[in-house]
């Protein structure tokens, strides 16, 4: 990538000028490389929370928050979700290209032959209290695969590295039913590789041995695009985070465990949970104007969950896509009276007709709709960011495949603007 271009930053009156180069990538606003800055002028830069730092060049996904545009390998997401199903977007991720019918064939065919969990690994859950939150469960859980899987550990060795890909997405599904079934109190279900990756994971977490459980196809579809829509999202904290734990070159299920910790953040995968839990609270439609008014008040910190995003200031193209299974969903189980349902899709009305959401440009994201569409899917509101982590799963191991394969890596370490106490002795 050579610069086109010179940025000059001037110091100051009197003081020296420095030139840095300007980067272009394929879309997107061009970058100013300072990594030579503290070398020429002595001064770090300063950007709490990113909003201005590319912190890595990447070819995986593609936002243009201002046009609602998301691009996965170039593909809009709009025709990926209406086209693909979860499998051939994984396997884009992962290698840039969509599949043809033979690679989908031998992909699909080495992840199914990964989905059964050690026994050992198991016997580990009995370890949580049964009321664990799920997510506390995959955290623990996911970085103790490192404990099983010490023959594809060389994270220098891209054959260890597809290993641990090809397991890391095959047994997440079946670490998050598990989780489920362990908090409700059920068998574990084993996964059934006669079954397509969505269909199984419905079965492994709606399954008794008791009972088979038939997958209805508008669920299906439902959760497939749940999974494509949730399955990458360039640089945000999660993958930064699993990006940062990676550099170090921390073995892979350590750096999942690390994005899914980062993603339960209810700023963050968190919102679809915490989204359904502020509509409880607000409990009926009678109540909304308070809880915007609740949301509009400065010095009250109740935000409405479900609602703005840090990059997409106009639409999220992935809520338009959830919106529309949303209606399928309602429509196909007989939902749309449901008490919280109506309450959503109320709030959802007002808050779009409301002048401080349309002057901050606050609109519903994805978590909004995924939350209301898993609720209809009998999926309970403590599992809701365990999918979202499940489905994240792929674009975590394409990004961490990417850094790792970057020759330009180095270990991430930020710099800090220090407001603490000048140096001073200690009284003697
Ligand atoms: N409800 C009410 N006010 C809000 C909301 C909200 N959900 N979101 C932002 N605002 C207000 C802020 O108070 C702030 O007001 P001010 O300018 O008067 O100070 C302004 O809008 C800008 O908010 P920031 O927090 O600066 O925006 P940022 O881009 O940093 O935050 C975020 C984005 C974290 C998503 C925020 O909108 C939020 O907390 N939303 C609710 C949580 C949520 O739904 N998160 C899911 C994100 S999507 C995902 O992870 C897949």
């Amino acid at each position: 990538m050579p610069p086109q271009n010179i940025a000059t930053l001037s110091l100051g009156e009197g003081k020296k000028t420095i030139e840095l180069p300007v980067l272009s990538g394929n879309e997107g606003p061009d970058v100013v490389d300072i990594r030579s800055l503290y070398a020429q002028s002595g001064l770090f830069t300063y950007d709490p929370g990113f909003v201005s730092t590319a912190s890595c060049k990447s070819a995986i996904t593609f936002i243009d928050g201002d046009k609602g545009i998301l691009l996965y390998r170039g593909y809009p997401i709009e025709q990926l979700a209406t086209r693909c199903d979860f499998m051939e977007v994984s396997y884009l991720l992962l290698n840039g290209e969509l599949p043809t019918p033979d690679q989908k064939a031998q992909f699909v065919s080495s992840i199914r032959s990964h989905t059964m969990l050690h026994e050992q690994l198991i016997k580990f859950l009995s370890g949580f209290r049964r009321d664990a939150h799920p997510m506390a469960v995959m955290v623990g859980v996911v970085g103790a695969l490192s404990a099983f899987y010490h023959d594809a550990m060389d994270v220098s060795d891209a054959q260890h590295r597809e290993q641990s890909i090809f397991r890391l997405i095959a047994k997440l599904p079946t670490i998050t039913a598990i989780a489920y079934k362990y908090n409700i109190g059920q068998p574990f279900i084993y996964p059934r590789n006669d079954l397509d990756f969505t269909e199984n994971f419905l079965h492994m977490m709606f399954a008794t041995p008791a009972e088979k459980y038939t997958p209805n196809p508008v669920i299906v579809k439902a959760l497939d695009r749940i999974l494509i829509l949730h399955a990458d999202h360039e640089q945000n904290a999660s993958t930064s985070t699993v990006r940062l734990a990676g550099s170090s070159g921390a073995n892979p299920f350590a750096c999942i465990s690390a994005g899914i910790t980062c993603l339960w953040g209810p700023a963050h995968g968190g919102a679809n949970e915490a989204c359904l839990n502020m509509l409880e609270q607000i409990g009926d439609v009678s109540r909304i104007n308070e809880y915007i008014a609740r949301a509009k008040d400065k010095n009250d910190p109740f935000r409405l969950m479900g609602f703005g995003h840090r990059v997409y200031k106009n639409f999220d193209p992935r809520a338009t896509l959830m919106r529309e299974t949303c209606h399928e969903v309602l429509d196909e189980l007989g939902l749309h009276n449901d008490r919280l349902f109506k309450l959503a899709l109320e709030l959802e009305r007002i808050a779009l007709e409301d002048d401080y959401f349309i002057e901050k440009k606050l609109y519903p994201n994805v978590d909004f709709y995924s939350g209301i569409v898993q609720r209809a899917l009998g999926i309970p509101t403590s599992m809701f960011t365990a999918i979202f982590a499940t489905a994240r799963t792929v674009g975590w191991v394409a990004q961490w495949n990417e850094m790792i394969s970057d020759p330009e890596q180095k270990i991430g370490r930020p710099r800090q603007l220090y407001v603490g106490a000048p140096r001073r002795d200690v009284p003697k």
